[in-house]
């Protein structure tokens, strides 16, 4: 039997209060429904089905380039009716796995134990024991336990709303049978809707066995429907990644606020200050620090290089032994060989800063190729732009270059060549030698400082300087 995943994403979410379709709000970065299809692709279905509805435009925009297809329920007519949309476009001869768009953090392990559960006669639903069942439907269980019928909250007795085992509206049936039910549903209850978990029932009836398979977790199973329980998710998903890296050996100042949004590699004995956010796909080798409140993305860190505070990395490859920070970023397409260091307030941008170089200080490299053993005075700045193109400086091994030169592009430094400090370098500075820029200093012996000017004078001095008359 094959399987096809039918994703329910048509409703509204009136409680987010938002102008975002509830399953494209974002947790952890990534909208809801994506942590839902990932999810699904870990057990290699033959056909993803969204059914859309409320924002059905926009979600499928979102979800263009994921390869899932799409069921419009126009109008939303209950949780049976929405599966019932994308029944056409599944093989009869297929498991159908139904989760919601809005339980973004289930567990793949789970989806299989269910998956497994179902069969040619068997319906398997997904349930789970809460202390406070309230608002979900009831699984009901008959004196031999066997599950006979999931009864919603509004259309249960007193009696059955003391059951704390409830439904959390995920399923697995054999395509046809579950065809056949939804089909035969009827919207005579509370709320007038066409109920997915009647076809519990209708499956009790002909004959099926019923699996009820219970939840490992509570996190995996809850379901978002305003903003507050988004929040609550992701912190459950941000303690589930600090597990992981944990287990890994990592050393994690404080798990609740550390941010993983990817994939996190980690050597032996890496250490993660508390607001560090590691975005896309992480690297970090033996030994790395990364400091409070650091930014990496799409970044791979050598052996004992640490990362000060407060430091934003994006698309950058780091070598072993270096030193980022604090506040420095790293723009994309920067490279730092081993031994570099970039200290605070330094920008780089598709810059390569050689083995142990250094760029201290207030500086921006960008379109540099920096050599090894080079100094970069603080507050150097390659002027790379010149309002239409970008241009490339190259600077040679061991050169120096002095504090508040403007090195203006494109233009290079020989090997071991030394600019004098503040120079504004706009010709090619030959290797060895010392090339500076500079006015010559003047000192004023008979000068004294201005006095307070009166309004005529002020008023003159500003007419001479071109500035506009107070009217
Ligand atoms: C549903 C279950 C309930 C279960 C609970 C778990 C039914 C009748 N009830 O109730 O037993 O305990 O989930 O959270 O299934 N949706 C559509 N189209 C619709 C209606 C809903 O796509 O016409 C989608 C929603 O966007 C959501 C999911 O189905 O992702 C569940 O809908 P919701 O209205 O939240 O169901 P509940 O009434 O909470
Ligand atoms: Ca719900």
């Amino acid at each position: 039997m094959g399987l096809s995943v039918v994703i329910l994403a048509a409703g509204q979410g009136k409680r987010m209060k938002s102008d975002l379709p509830k399953v494209l709000q974002p947790l952890a970065g990534k909208a809801l429904v994506r942590h839902v299809i990932d999810a699904a692709r870990k057990l290699a279905p033959s056909s993803i089905h969204v059914v859309v509805g409320h924002g059905g435009e926009a979600v499928t925009e979102a979800l263009k380039d994921s390869g899932v297809a799409f069921a419009l329920q126009a109008e939303q007519k209950g949780t049976g009716h929405a599966v019932m949309q994308a029944m056409p476009a599944v093989p009869a001869d297929d498991r159908v796995l139904v989760l919601y768009g809005d339980v973004p953090l289930v567990d793949p392990a789970t989806l299989r134990t269910l998956v497994e559960a179902a069969g040619e006669r068997t319906l398997s639903i997904l349930s789970v024991r809460l202390p406070d069942p309230t608002g979900y439907g009831r699984v009901l269980r008959d004196n031999a336990g066997t599950v006979y019928r999931i009864v919603e909250q509004k259309d249960a007795t007193r009696k059955e709303l003391a059951v704390n085992e409830v439904n959390t509206g995920l399923l697995c049936a054999p395509a046809a049978a579950l065809g056949a039910w939804l089909q035969a549903l009827r919207n005579d209850n509370a709320q007038g809707e066409y109920y997915l978990t009647d076809v519990v029932a209708a499956a009790v009836k002909d004959g099926f066995r019923v699996e009820a398979v219970a939840a490992p977790t509570i996190p995996e199973v809850l379901g978002i429907n305003d903003k507050a329980q988004l929040a609550e998710v992701e912190a459950h998903y941000r303690r589930q990644r600090a597990a992981e890296l944990f287990a890994a050996g990592v050393t994690i100042i404080d798990p609740a606020r550390l941010d993983v949004r990817g994939t996190v590699e980690v050597g032996r004995d890496v250490t993660l200050e508390p607001n560090v956010m590691l975005e896309g796909t992480v690297r970090l080798g033996n030994r790395v620090r990364v400091g409070i409140g650091c930014v990496l993305r799409n970044v791979s860190i050598g052996d004992d290089t640490e990362i000060h505070p407060y430091s934003v990395l994006v698309d950058a490859r780091v070598g072993a032994q270096c030193a980022v920070g604090p506040y420095a970023r790293l723009r994309p397409g920067t490279v730092l060989a081993d031994e570099a260091h970039v200290g605070n307030s330094v920008e780089l941008k598709n810059t390569v800063l050689g083995h142990g170089s250094k760029a201290n200080h207030l500086t921006y490299l960008g379109d540099a190729t920096v050599g090894s053993g080079v100094n970069v005075g603080a507050g150097t700045i390659t002027c790379n732009y010149d309002g239409v193109n970008k241009w490339q400086t190259v600077i040679e091994d061991g050169a120096f270059i002095g504090s508040g030169s403007m090195l203006v592009a494109p233009v290079t430094v020989g090997r071991d060549a030394t600019i004098g400090a503040g120079t504004t370098l706009t010709r090619p500075a030959p290797r060895g030698a010392l090339t500076l820029e500079r006015a010559k200093q003047q000192t004023r012996e008979r000068w004294s400082r201005p006095t307070t000017a009166g309004p005529e004078e002020k008023a003159e001095r500003e007419a001479r300087a071109g500035l506009p008359r107070p009217d």
